[in-house]
């Protein structure tokens, strides 16, 4: 017998900006991804609230997965998934975000892909606002910095929620809604930009916290409406919160170290998973307000949303783990966006994230017994540069390792007695990376011929992790 429970949701998972490409098609407007240059390791993409001519911007063709879903769902099928996760581009269906109907063209485009999923009997988990807030919100209201935001974010949900009732079951408000805790999650999940003259560096956005905070709240706000709105419109709906697990250990017992990693722990991972599953900010978060003269504008009624819209599951993102250390001059490391101090007995991937699989099952002890919530591994896996052989064969060893290294983790933590219901791992298909904006960084047990000069013909190959994780879905997790 399986340790995964029957029914158990093997997958993948997308976003639209990553793989969608078409990104003025059929009414489409401009998102924050597309005014993002591509980038590489250790060169920033660069954000250009005016776009130009000539530049290269790896959102507007992207993978192609706009006209060519039908082809990837059929491969995700042949793989077996039971569920893929995408992101709806909010775009497609309020084209600048403000408007009072939407677009029809955008809204037939995900019956489409909801279709082509329930043909094979893949379950549609669907992200709501995955790293694409419309532009048109940046340049009307500095997006959630105001609280107008919660009503744009409301008519998009309103509209996707009755328009799918019926197909869809799981929805998750908003991709790692926590990454806005660090500078880098202002305009990528924030659509926060406050100069619209002048390039800036990805890496380097000049940092207004209050900004970031007070976006939160409104965020949080628009989430529990969210959540409440979906159960009005179908009973059934399961509406989710996911967010980045950045698995921290503090880099030595001595107890300022520990110290350190608990109030890492708590800004970092614990705050908007305590204020989407409990309902209410935490009493922590008050001294780390004041300390750094962050004043949350409430309105009452505020305290009210959130206790009524605490969401029916968590899920998150895992892929790496990092060190706290109360020495100010401790070395920094690469990280996915929540960085942190270099574990000396890790080893690290080419993009410098650090490999820890144990750090998944300790996140899964962790998450379990703090929230008692069903959980959802949403995002797993390794960015890698992969080599098309001669023969045409793709062998990803390497990629084999690190999610078979995972899955035996989510093992043992379902037999610790976590509630594990489904497992997407990122990139199920190459697509382009969120944080430097390559191609080269792949994810996928698909291939895609494209590459970051803008060659390519789009192709998709299968590599070897295709087969491989083909016999794990089918064994339900028993064959590694
Ligand atoms: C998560 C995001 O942060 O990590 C994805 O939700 C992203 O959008 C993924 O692509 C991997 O990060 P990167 O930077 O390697 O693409």
């Amino acid at each position: 017998m399986s340790v995964f429970k029957d029914g158990f949701l093997w997958g993948g998972a997308t976003a639209a900006n990553q793989c969608e490409g078409a990104w003025n098609a059929d009414g489409k407007g401009i998102s924050v991804a597309d005014i993002c240059t591509g980038g590489k390791f250790g060169q920033s993409k660069t954000i250009t609230p005016v776009l130009q001519e000539g530049t290269f911007y790896p959102s507007h063709e992207a993978i192609h997965h706009y006209e060519r879903f039908k082809e990837d769902i059929k491969l995700f099928a042949e793989m077996g998934f039971k569920t893929y996760r995408f992101s709806i581009a909010w775009t497609r269906i309020f084209p600048n975000g403000d408007e009072s109907e939407p677009n029809e063209a955008g809204l037939r485009h995900y019956d489409e892909v909801i279709d082509e999923c329930l043909k094979y009997g893949i379950e549609p988990l669907i992200t709501i606002s995955h790293y694409e807030v419309p532009f048109g919100l940046t340049k009307k209201c500095n997006s959630w910095v105001s609280r107008e935001m919660i009503d744009y974010f409301m008519n998009y949900c309103e509209a996707i929620f009755q328009r799918y009732k019926g197909k869809v079951k799981y929805w998750l408000t908003f991709n790692e809604i926590n990454s806005s805790v660090a500078p880098m999650g202002a305009l990528l999940n924030q659509g926060i930009l406050n100069d619209l003259e002048h390039p800036t560096e990805f890496m380097n956005q000049p940092d207004i916290p209050q900004q970031r905070y007070q976006g939160l709240h409104h965020m949080f706000l628009a989430s529990a409406k969210a959540v409440k709105r979906a159960h009005e419109i179908d009973p059934d709906y399961k509406v989710g919160s996911m967010m980045i697990y950045s698995c921290s250990y503090p880099l030595t017992c001595n107890p300022d170290d520990v110290l350190a990693n608990q109030e890492y722990n708590r800004i970092q991972n614990y705050f908007c998973s305590d204020v989407q599953c409990k309902g209410a900010y935490p009493a922590y978060m008050n001294r780390f307000f004041r300390e750094n003269n962050i004043v949350i504008e409430k309105q009452p009624g505020d305290d009210e949303i959130l206790k009524e819209g605490t969401v029916d599951f968590l899920t998150f993102s895992y892929y790496m783990s990092s060190c706290q250390s109360a020495d100010p001059n401790a070395e920094s490391g690469e990280g996915n966006i929540l960085g942190g101090v270099p574990n000396p007995y890790l080893e690290t991937s080419d993009w410098g994230w650090q490999i820890d699989p144990k750090g998944l099952r300790y996140g899964l002890n962790d998450l379990y017994d703090r929230y008692g919530l069903p959980l959802m591994v949403v995002e797993n896996g390794l960015g890698a540069k992969d080599t098309i052989e001669e023969d045409g064969s793709i062998n990803d060893d390497y990629r084999i390792d690190y999610l078979r290294r995972h899955i035996e983790q989510m093992k043992e933590a379902v037999k610790d007695g976590v509630d594990l219901i489904g497992y997407t791992p990122w990139g199920c298909i190459d697509l382009v990376s969120a944080s430097t904006g390559e191609y080269a960084k792949r994810y996928g047990f698909i291939y895609v011929r494209r590459y970051d000069d803008g060659t390519g013909d789009f192709a998709r190959l299968k590599k070897k992790s295709f087969y491989w994780y083909q016999k794990v879905i089918e064994t339900n997790g028993e064959e590694l």
